[in-house]
């Protein structure tokens, strides 16, 4: 049992553990209280039980000592609360050092994120990747409606609002996969703006940014290159940017690297070839809402895109 409460509130980070200690000193306290409220209860039901109204008769009189001992109890324990509380808000929002630039930008669509890593020029989007230990600054901005960062593992969460820009401390201690979603319903997809994140080794996150920072593959079979040039003369260009083309739109998300990610659409697919064409066949059918117009391709178009978005690696 005790697994399966640590798998639920998971960290991976030292904000995540403060806060995970200070939930379970109110968790205890909370207990406590409750276990006195439910003793007296019984304890009242069972002195007081009466059995014939008419033959028995209770004299009430009022108690200062026991009106005393509640509000000294109940002030101890709220100013305690206040005290943890205030003590692990300034552990975990720590000032942000001056001069100090975020370490990656995150920005929320509808229903999307824009993963911007400023000083290394790397522009993704619906995963994010981050070196272990690292405690990262985080900046959170909004292009429509307010969204809300939350990756429960890897710190605290906070609000995306549009025209105004919100920091956040991100730290995973330990490598691997992390999930996290948008906590503020923003719309249709609301559910369906999911963000994965995975946690490198040092050395691996700077191969994972090299990668990164390499122009788009060039379509190699013929079939990839009918792709790209649809990709350029149809409206796709108009809304993405593949680095290296000439497309260079910032409304969706950015495709450079499309093929080495995981998932599709905030988490709503594997990414995969089959997946992949199934939402450029009908794009309202897999996420009805999204900003993706349904562009009535042929089957042939289909296929062409297809191997030339998926190759994008
Ligand atoms: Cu974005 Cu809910």
């Amino acid at each position: 049992m005790w697994e399966s409460i640590d798998h639920i509130f998971k960290s991976s980070s030292e904000d995540t553990e403060t806060m995970k200690q200070l939930f379970g000193y109110f968790l205890i306290a909370g207990g406590f209280v409750f276990a006195i409220v439910l003793g007296v209860t019984f304890y009242i039901l069972r002195k007081f039980k009466v059995s014939d109204h008419s033959k028995q008769h209770f004299d009430t009189h009022e108690s200062h000592k026991v009106e005393y001992l509640t509000i000294g109890f109940a002030s101890v324990l709220v100013v305690s609360f206040l005290v943890l509380a205030i003590g692990a808000i300034n552990k975990i929002q720590t000032p942000i050092p001056e001069g100090k630039e975020p370490d990656i930008i995150i920005t929320g669509h509808q229903w999307w994120w824009e993963i911007n890593y400023p000083s290394e020029g790397v522009v993704a989007a619906n995963e994010l990747h981050i070196p272990i230990e690292k405690r990262l600054l985080v900046r959170l901005e909004s292009k429509d409606v307010i969204h809300d960062w939350y990756v429960p593992a890897l710190g605290r969460k906070m609000d995306m609002i549009p025209g105004q820009s919100n920091y956040v401390w991100m730290q995973a201690l330990e490598p691997g996969h992390y999930d996290g979603a948008c906590n503020e319903y923003c719309g249709a997809q609301h559910a369906w703006m999911r963000i994965l994140v995975v946690a490198h080794e040092q050395n691996e996150y700077e191969k994972w940014l090299a990668d990164q920072k390499k122009k788009a593959s060039i379509p190699q079979t013929a079939l990839q290159k009918k792709g790209a040039k649809i990709f350029q003369d149809k409206v796709c260009s108009n809304c993405h940017a593949i680095q290296g083309t000439g497309a260079v739109a910032g409304i969706g998300p950015d495709l450079t690297h499309l093929g080495s990610r995981e998932t599709l659409l905030g988490g709503k697919l594997r990414n995969g070839p089959g997946s992949l064409k199934d939402w450029l066949r009908d794009p309202q059918k897999v996420k009805p809402g999204a900003h993706m117009p349904d562009f009535l391709f042929t089957e042939e178009e289909l296929n062409a895109l297809t191997a030339y978005l998926y190759n994008l690696k």
